[in-house]
């Protein structure tokens, strides 16, 4: 077992892990972060996107002792202070954006970083921004509204 100190959504966590623990188990089964997901065993879907230290990443491409000492954004940490939905949650929402839902916390993450890198992508570039994300229902169309509309109001957070 290694020690690791990790700050999830704001919490700092120290925790004992074994060094094959991926950062996505780790985030599920000791954090209690569910809202993370795995989708596959592929490193393809993308579902299990979090943010460690400003960058969008695969968490079950990550080993939790090499996340070690950094801070994790998840799906569960986009809510404000009182609640309120994330405006790309919110977008999603409106826009009927996710259908089975599975996919939708990775594909929220990576649309979010997607638009903090470029804040006002062409359609293309989105549909190019989240190809790492696979969404199994085939929502695409209306998950590029929601990045749409979410760069159209000028928020990037
Ligand atoms: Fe990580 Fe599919 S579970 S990419
Ligand atoms: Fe079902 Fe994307 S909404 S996999």
């Amino acid at each position: 077992m290694t020690k690791i100190n990790l700050t999830v959504d704001g919490v700092v966590y120290a925790d004992d892990v074994e060094p094959r623990t991926l950062l996505v188990h780790y985030l599920r089964e000791q954090v209690g972060k569910v809202g993370t997901v795995v989708g596959c065993d592929t490193s393809n879907c993308g579902a299990c996107t979090v943010d460690l230290n400003g960058q969008s990443v695969k968490s079950c491409t990550v080993l939790a002792v090499g996340a070690d000492g950094g801070q994790v954004t998840t799906i569960e940490g986009l809510e404000g202070a009182d609640g309120s939905l994330h405006p790309m949650q919110q977008a999603f929402h409106e826009n009927h954006a996710l259908q089975c839902g599975y996919c939708t916390p990775g594909m929220i993450m990576a649309c979010r970083d997607l638009l903090k890198n470029n804040p006002h992508p062409s359609e293309d570039e989105i549909r190019e921004g989240i190809e790492g994300n696979l969404c199994r229902c085939t929502g695409y169309q209306n998950i590029v509204k929601a990045v749409q509309a979410v760069a159209d109001a000028g928020v990037t957070a």
